[in-house]
C-alpha cells in the first residue's frame, strides 16, 4: 500500500514531486553507492518523500551517524516520523533552509548528500540557491548523488560541482538518470 499512498500524495503535488512512483530498490541501492558510511557523522537526504531511500541509508549507516532528511510535504513527513530510528532527524522544510538546521543540530559540515529533489521542475534560481547551500556545507570530496528522470538539469550540477558522472538505471518507473558529483 506504500506505493498507493505515494501515488495519491504525489499526484496532488506534481509540481514539487515530479513523479508518481517511489524509487525502485535498484535506484535506492545505486543512489547510496558512493556514501562513505564508514566515516560519515552526518548524511543529508533532500526530498526524502515517504522514506524509501531513507530506509536504505539507515540500513547501511553505523550507530553513530545521523541522517537529516528534508521533505516539504507534511503527509510524507508523517510517514518519515513513523520510522522508529533515533539516528533519523526529519526536517519538514525546504532544503533551502539547510544552514539553519545544521546550526540548530550542531553540525558545521555535511559528509555526504543524497538528493531526489526534482530540480528540473523547480524555478532555476531556487534550484541554484539550494545547490549552492549544499556546496557551502559539504566536506571537500564528499559525495553528492542526485536522482532525475532525464539529463536536462545536468548542467546545473556541472556549474556548482564541476565534474558530473551519470548512470542510467532502467529498472525504475520512470527509468532514472543518477548524477554523481563531489564536494
Ligand atoms: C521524486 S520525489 C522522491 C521521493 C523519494 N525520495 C523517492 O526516491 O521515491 C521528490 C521529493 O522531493 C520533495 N521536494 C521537492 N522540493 C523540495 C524542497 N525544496 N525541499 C525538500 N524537499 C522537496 C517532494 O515533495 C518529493 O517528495
Amino acid at each position: 500500500m506504500k506505493g498507493y499512498f505515494f501515488f495519491k500524495e504525489s499526484i496532488k503535488n506534481m509540481k514539487t514531486s515530479a513523479t508518481i512512483t517511489r524509487s525502485s530498490k535498484f535506484v535506492c541501492k545505486k543512489m547510496i553507492q558512493y556514501v562513505d558510511f564508514e566515516h560519515a557523522d552526518l548524511i543529508i537526504e533532500l526530498g526524502a518523500g515517504d522514506g524509501v531511500i531513507t530506509e536504505h541509508i539507515l540500513e547501511a549507516m553505523g550507530p553513530n551517524t545521523k541522517l537529516m532528511a528534508f521533505e516539504i510535504l507534511d503527509s510524507f513527513c508523517e510517514k518519515l516520523h513513523e520510522i522508529d530510528d533515533d539516528r533519523l532527524i526529519v526536517i519538514n522544510d525546504t532544503a533551502e533552509n539547510l544552514g539553519k538546521y545544521l546550526e540548530q543540530y550542531g553540525f558545521s559540515q555535511i559528509h555526504d548528500v543524497v538528493s531526489a529533489i526534482p530540480f528540473v521542475a523547480l524555478p532555476k534560481d531556487l534550484s541554484k540557491r539550494i545547490l549552492k547551500k549544499v556546496k557551502q556545507y559539504i566536506r571537500p570530496g564528499g559525495s553528492y548523488s542526485q536522482l532525475h528522470y532525464s539529463t536536462l538539469a545536468k548542467n546545473i550540477y556541472e556549474e556548482v560541482f564541476g565534474k558530473v558522472e551519470t548512470e542510467f538505471v532502467p529498472l525504475n518507473i520512470p527509468p532514472a538518470f543518477l548524477h554523481f558529483c563531489k564536494g
